[in-house]
């Protein structure tokens, strides 16, 4: 089976690429499974429950999150309710929202995923380190095919989850840097692997924000209001491919620009 991953979603132009182009992009490529991390799809910051709708309306089949996760209140029950919307693993068991699900691909493999993020300048309530591995091993129990979203700043952190992970995962794939990293590969074992998968909105900008502002903010120190940006809009992520017992056999980093 084939799976389209989509990094960070960024904001109205991130979500309407999704919308306007995933359609086709799942027909013309053959794909079974839709994931997108939408993490900064409410104007760059958390998603709501009409977005994440959209999301799913638009064939994504399941949605995850990150250091965002909780910026806008009116999801958190949404969080709880919604089987197909992942909030970070490791964050603590009381806060809104659940970390791992499984879902149905087109083809009726079932596909188990989980929202890990990195302890280095996020606030991880525990180590993904101590968790990651009983966490696929029960994900396994449940599904083949285990594909784990690791929501972390350090490249060192994500390769080591990787090399961790390698050969029990499907697949590992890097998110909250919005720069994709030019290293997608399929780790000995079978599981694909990516240290960062990109940003899917406006790429004229400093990772998504207006550049005025940012250069504006760093210039001054002051606390200026982000705004998302606008232009050159793509879709990145990765598409990888498995064996019936989950293990990867094909990886390859996804760039689809807006060329209207
Ligand atoms: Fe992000
Ligand atoms: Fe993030």
């Amino acid at each position: 089976m084939r799976i389209l991953f989509i990094a960070d979603a960024f904001a109205a132009a991130g979500r309407r690429i999704i919308e306007e182009r995933v359609p086709a992009v799942r027909r013309e490529r053959g794909i079974d499974f839709v994931i997108a991390n939408a993490e900064n799809v409410a104007d760059g910051v958390g998603i709501t429950s009409r977005i994440a709708r959209k999301l799913f309306a638009a064939g994504v089949d399941v949605i995850t999150l990150g250091n965002h996760a909780y910026r806008q209140r009116e999801v958190y029950p949404y969080l709880d309710e919604e089987e197909r919307i992942l909030r970070p693993a490791n964050y603590p068991d009381s806060a809104p929202g659940h970390g791992t699900c499984v879902a149905e691909a087109a083809d009726g493999t079932r596909v188990a995923v989980i929202n890990l993020i990195g302890s280095l300048f996020l606030d991880a309530a525990v180590s993904p380190f101590a968790v990651a591995e009983r966490m696929v091993d029960a994900a396994r129990a449940q599904a083949p095919v285990v594909v784990v979203d690791f929501h972390a700043e350090a490249t060192s952190e994500k390769v080591a989850m990787g090399r961790l992970l390698a050969g029990k995962a499907t697949a590992v794939l890097g998110t909250h840097t919005h720069i994709q990293t030019n290293d997608a590969t399929v780790l000995p074992g079978g599981t694909a692997y990516i240290t960062d998968a990109g940003m899917t909105g406006p790429h004229d900008s400093v990772i998504g924000v207006r550049t005025d502002l940012v250069l504006r903010r760093f210039a001054t120190q002051l606390p200026i209001r982000f705004e998302p940006a606008e232009g050159d809009v793509r879709i990145e992520g990765a598409i990888f491919e498995c064996d019936g017992d989950g293990r990867a056999t094909a990886m390859e980093s996804f760039r689809l620009l807006d060329n209207r």
